[in-house]
């Protein structure tokens, strides 16, 4: 049977050289929310990918959530990210921009004073970093306002359009991990009684408003959206009406073109909490791409694009430690695992600095 996953994808306007997507992964290495220039040599270096999503990157101020975290919400950070889109193109690669609002799930020392806010006053379990090196608790959010709501609707809106005049090719919505949307998709952290809470309806208008906004303003077939139902991470634990809820979601979202659905399969046991039977299901619903992450290899990614149910599968880790994965792959090289200690710290160090395999054969081979 013909391999998938190194074989390219036409797509609506999209042509993907192959089937492998980095996953957005937050390497915060910003400076006060701005992107800084090893960032671009970082995603350049990883342009083989069929398509690269490019970090959670904060729509607001008020929504940076960690520590170092870029936004897109200013005139300076969109021409920073401008120069690394510039960067990914003159290596042939297409990058998307994961936009992010965190929600409850940050600390105002983190992006610059500003309380968090979520759908209700309700503190998430557990801690954070924050500048002076300590983990604090999350604070109690403050409790948007509709107004409010509203407001945060379109800096998703207006994010998205600076990240297609920075350069992006498309963005994806990140609506997993127990981040915003996600507080409003659960009847735990939506206690709400205006239009953006109570029934699934409601509570999925939130999301459903942000998509449909950035839809209408950058077109659908540059818009993605990341989702993880059943994940539980972020103090958001499995809800009786889940199922309900990501059926409306997904059978709404596709009745609009939106180019893909990622689902995240990760969970805070480390089980997959995905189950194959949802996966299916999703197949049936939803008629553009899917990308599927968590945990996977070059054999399960090709055992599950051939079985038909993603059409791309993201890689993380792999793609941290590897930035020649691709080429790793096609020619059965083996892969270097990534140091966790430099995920989220180190400046260059855990960045930049994992040489492709012909520079790492060359490096052992002048050392001995
Ligand atoms: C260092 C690191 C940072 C991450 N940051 C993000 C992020 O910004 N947005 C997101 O949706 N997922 C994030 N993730 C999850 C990854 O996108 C991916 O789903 C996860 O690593 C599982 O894939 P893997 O097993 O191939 O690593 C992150 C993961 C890691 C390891």
């Amino acid at each position: 049977m013909e391999q998938q996953l190194l074989a390219p994808l036409t797509y609506k306007h999209h042509t993907f050289s192959n089937r492998i997507v980095m996953a957005p992964m937050s390497r915060r290495r910003a400076t006060n929310a701005m992107p800084q220039d090893n960032m671009g040599i970082y995603y350049a270096q990883r342009a083989g990918a069929g398509l690269i999503i490019a970090e959670n990157t904060a729509v607001a101020p008020n929504g940076v959530g960690y520590l170092n975290i870029p936004g897109i919400y200013n005139d300076a950070q969109q021409a920073a990210w401008k120069k690394i889109t510039g960067q990914v193109h003159a290596q042939h690669g297409k990058i998307f921009l994961q936009l992010v609002h965190t929600g409850r799930i940050g600390h105002p020392a983190n992006q610059e004073g500003r309380p968090t806010v979520s759908a209700t006053a309700l503190a998430a379990a557990g801690v954070l970093r924050t500048p002076d090196d300590a983990q604090v608790p999350f604070p109690v959010p403050h409790a948007l306002t509709t107004a409010e709501t509203a407001n945060l609707v379109a800096a998703h809106v207006e994010a998205a359009q600076r990240a297609i005049a920075a350069g992006f090719d498309g963005v994806e919505v990140h609506g997993a991990h127990g981040f915003l949307p996600m507080q409003f998709l659960h009847p735990l952290t939506n206690d709400r009684t205006d239009q953006y809470g109570g029934s699934i309806e409601n509570r999925s208008r939130f999301l459903l408003e942000i998509m449909h906004g950035i839809m209408e303003a950058i077109g659908p077939e540059r818009t993605g959206l990341r989702l993880s139902p059943f994940s539980g991470l972020n103090d958001l634990p499995p809800f009786e009406e889940e199922l309900a809820t990501y059926h409306y979601l997904v059978d709404e979202l596709n009745k609009t073109g939106l180019l893909y659905l990622h689902l995240s399969d990760q969970s805070t046991n480390g089980e997959p909490p995905i189950p194959r039977w949802y996966l299916e299901e999703l197949r049936q619903r939803f008629n553009n791409l899917i990308i599927l992450a968590g945990g996977y290899t070059q054999e399960t990614a090709e055992t599950i694009l051939q079985e038909g149910l993603a059409n791309m599968i993201a890689f993380g880790r792999p793609f941290i430690s590897n930035p020649d994965l691709p080429h790793r792959f096609r020619n059965g090289l083996p892969l270097a695992p990534a140091n966790v200690d430099t995920f989220y710290h180190g400046g260059d160090n855990g960045l930049i600095d994992y040489p492709t395999y012909s520079r790492q054969r060359e490096c052992a081979g002048a050392a001995g």
